[in-house]
């Protein structure tokens, strides 16, 4: 017997049609990211295909050495790098990403791997307009090592989430999944290798589909 499920196969929920998502003006949009930037370079990639209509602002980014400045720079995307550490608070930090993104003129927030805890100095600045991507299918597996928690706890079906932000940690309402089998032998790099396809796949359908339907998201009619 085969046990080895198709690595390729996956599921993702919701279906989109991407010629229903166009939207009227593009989304301007602000990417917040701390580590290697493949999000953000598939958001970039998303625009440059047509497949979003939208431009990037301003790529924040907080570690001094993340691989994602370069991809910016390449991109000819504007980054500014807010160091955390220099702050005394969290709020007084988020203040400062929220002054950078009001200056940039951004509408919506994109968290493509930010690692950090966001409050609601950020979160009420921009009300249901952050989104965020995370490698698992929540609610299972919040905060951080999603996917050696997925691995620790056995599941044989992991993946991952794009949801709008709210104050709870990896709890917003959820706009798009994808499913992602658990191989024998896998360990934390090779799935979360297969993941980040997935997610490169669903980030930019969820943002177009978070800006459809905004009128419904603010309406708390849901997602
Ligand atoms: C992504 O896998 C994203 O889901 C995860 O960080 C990675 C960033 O990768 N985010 C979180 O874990 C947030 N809790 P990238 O820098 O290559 O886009």
């Amino acid at each position: 017997m085969n046990l080895r499920p198709d690595s390729t196969s996956s599921l993702v929920s919701p279906r989109i049609n991407t010629h229903q998502l166009a939207a009227d003006a593009p989304l301007k949009l602000g990417i917040m990211a701390s580590g290697s930037g493949s999000n953000f370079e598939a958001v970039a990639q998303a625009i440059a295909d047509g497949q979003l209509n939208a431009q990037i602002q301003v790529l924040i980014y907080n570690n001094p050495s993340a691989k994602v400045a370069s991809k910016a720079a390449d991109r000819g995307v504007e980054a500014v790098l807010l160091n955390h550490r220099a702050y005394k608070s969290r709020e007084s930090f988020d203040q400062e990403i929220v002054n950078t993104l009001q200056e940039y003129d951004v509408d919506w927030l994109i968290l493509a791997g930010w690692m950090r805890v966001v409050t609601s100095v950020l979160i009420d600045a921009f009300p249901q307009r952050i989104i965020n991507i995370h490698p698992s299918l929540l609610p299972s597996f919040k905060g951080i090592h999603a996917v050696e928690q997925a691995l620790d706890a056995g599941v044989k079906i992991t993946g991952c989430t794009v949801h709008l932000v709210c104050l709870e940690v990896d709890s917003g309402p959820i706009l798009m999944q994808a499913a992602v089998p658990i191989l024998p032998d896998d360990t934390a790099e090779t799935l979360h290798a297969r993941i980040q396809v997935q997610e490169h796949r669903i980030l930019p359908q969820a943002i177009a589909l978070a800006a459809t339907r905004q009128g419904e998201i603010l309406r708390g009619v849901g997602v």
